[in-house]
C-alpha cells in the first residue's frame, strides 16, 4: 500500500469515530469535524462578508438606476432625458447624473460635458455642471479615447471613485445610468448604495424583452425595486403617410403583463431626438414643445411621485 493510500485510511477512520481533533500534524493542528452551529456562524461570517453595508452617499437624498440586459436600446438617451427634465420640472431641486457606464461612458457627449473635473478642500471630485445638472463619467477621468479593459475588482475601484470620492451632495436625486447586461456593476451598485428603485428601459423586440427579463429578475434577487418599463423605439412614424410603423414588434406590453411591471412611458423612433442628443443637447432643451421632451416631463413627474412615496414609506417605518 502505498503511504497516500494508507493516510486516507486512517483519515476515514478518524471521520467516522468521535476523534474530532488530530494532535499536531507537522506542526498544524488539524479539525476533522465541526458541529452545526460551528458551520452555520461560519456561513454567516462569510455572507456577511460578501454583502457590504449599504451606506448612503453623504447628501444624497435618493439613488434611481436607469438600466437594461441589452445595449443601444436608449439607456443614456433615457438617464439623460431623465435628469434633465427633473431639473426642468422642479428646478428647486438638486439633480445629479452618474454615468456608471466604465465601459462606454457616454454621458460627457450627452451632456455636452469635458475637461478635468477639480479637487475641492476635502479632496473630493466636484461634479460638472450643465443644463443645471451635477454630472460625474469615468470618460472625464481617462483620456478620451483610450480603450479600458474593466474587470471585476477593478470596476468595483472605478465606481467607488466615482461614488464616494465626489462631492455629490447636496442632491435630491441622483440618476445612474448603467451599462448593458447584469454584471459587476449592477452588482456593485445594487450591494453599496441604498438604490430606491430603477428604471428598466427596452425595446420591443423579443431579444431586447428577454435579455430585460434577466435584468428584472437580476434587480428582483438584488431587492432592487423596479420603478417601471420604459418602451424605447416603440414604433416609427412615416414622414410621408404618417403610418405608424412597429418594426420591431409589439410584444412591450405582454412582457410588461408577465412580469407585473408598469410601462411608465413609451417613446417612438425619432430622427431629431437622436441628433439632439449626440451633438450634446437632449430633447428636453433642444426641443421642449416636441412630444418626445413632453413624455420626458411626464416620466419625470412619476420617478419623483414614486421618489416621495418611498420616502413616505421609510417615514412610517421609522414611527
Ligand atoms: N427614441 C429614439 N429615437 C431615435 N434614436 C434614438 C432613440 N433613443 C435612442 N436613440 C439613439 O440610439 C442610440 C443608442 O442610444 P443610447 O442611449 O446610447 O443607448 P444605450 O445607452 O442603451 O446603449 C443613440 O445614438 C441615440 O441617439
Ligand atoms: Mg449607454
Amino acid at each position: 500500500m502505498n503511504l497516500q493510500r494508507a493516510f486516507q485510511r486512517v483519515y476515514n477512520v478518524l471521520l467516522n469515530s468521535n476523534v474530532n481533533t488530530v494532535a499536531p500534524v507537522c506542526g498544524y493542528t488539524v479539525r476533522l469535524k465541526h458541529t452545526k452551529e460551528e458551520i452555520n456562524e461560519h456561513r454567516a461570517k462569510v455572507m456577511a462578508k460578501g454583502l457590504p453595508e449599504k451606506k448612503p452617499l453623504p447628501g444624497v437624498k435618493s439613488i434611481i438606476l436607469v438600466a437594461s440586459g441589452k445595449g443601444g436600446v436608449g439607456k443614456t438617451t433615457t438617464a439623460v432625458n431623465l435628469a434633465c427634465a427633473m431639473k426642468v420640472i422642479e428646478p428647486d431641486k438638486e439633480i445629479g447624473l452618474l454615468d456608471a457606464d466604465v465601459f462606454g461612458p457616454s454621458v460627457p457627449l450627452m451632456m455636452n460635458i469635458s475637461g478635468e473635473p477639480m479637487l475641492n478642500d476635502d479632496n473630493l471630485i466636484e461634479p460638472l455642471l450643465n443644463y443645471g445638472v451635477k454630472c460625474m463619467s469615468m470618460g472625464l477621468l481617462v483620456s478620451g479615447e483610450n480603450a479600458v479593459v474593466w474587470r471585476g475588482l477593478m470596476v468595483m475601484q472605478a465606481l467607488e471613485r466615482l461614488t464616494r470620492h465626489v462631492a455629490w451632495g447636496p442632491l435630491d436625486c441622483l440618476v445612474v445610468d448603467t451599462p448593458p447586461g447584469t454584471g459587476d456593476t449592477h452588482l456593485s451598485l445594487a450591494q453599496n448604495l441604498p438604490i430606491d428603485g430603477a428604471v428598466v428601459v427596452t425595446t420591443p423586440q423579443s431579444a431586447a424583452l428577454q435579455v430585460t427579463k434577466r435584468g428584472v429578475n437580476m434587480f428582483e434577487k438584488l431587492k432592487v425595486p423596479i420603478v417601471g418599463m420604459v418602451e424605447n423605439m416603440s414604433h416609427a412614424i412615416c414622414s410621408s403617410c404618417g403610418t405608424k410603423n412597429f418594426v420591431f414588434g409589439t410584444d412591450t406590453q405582454l412582457t410588461a403583463d408577465q412580469m407585473g411591471l408598469e410601462i411608465i412611458q413609451s417613446f417612438e423612433v425619432d430622427q431629431n431626438m437622436s441628433e439632439c442628443i449626440n451633438s450634446g443637447k437632449p430633447a428636453i432643451y433642444a426641443l421642449p414643445d416636441s412630444t418626445h421632451a413632453e413624455k420626458y416631463r411626464q416620466l419625470a413627474n412619476k420617478v419623483f411621485k414614486y421618489i416621495e412615496n418611498k420616502e413616505n414609506e421609510r417615514a412610517k417605518a421609522k414611527e
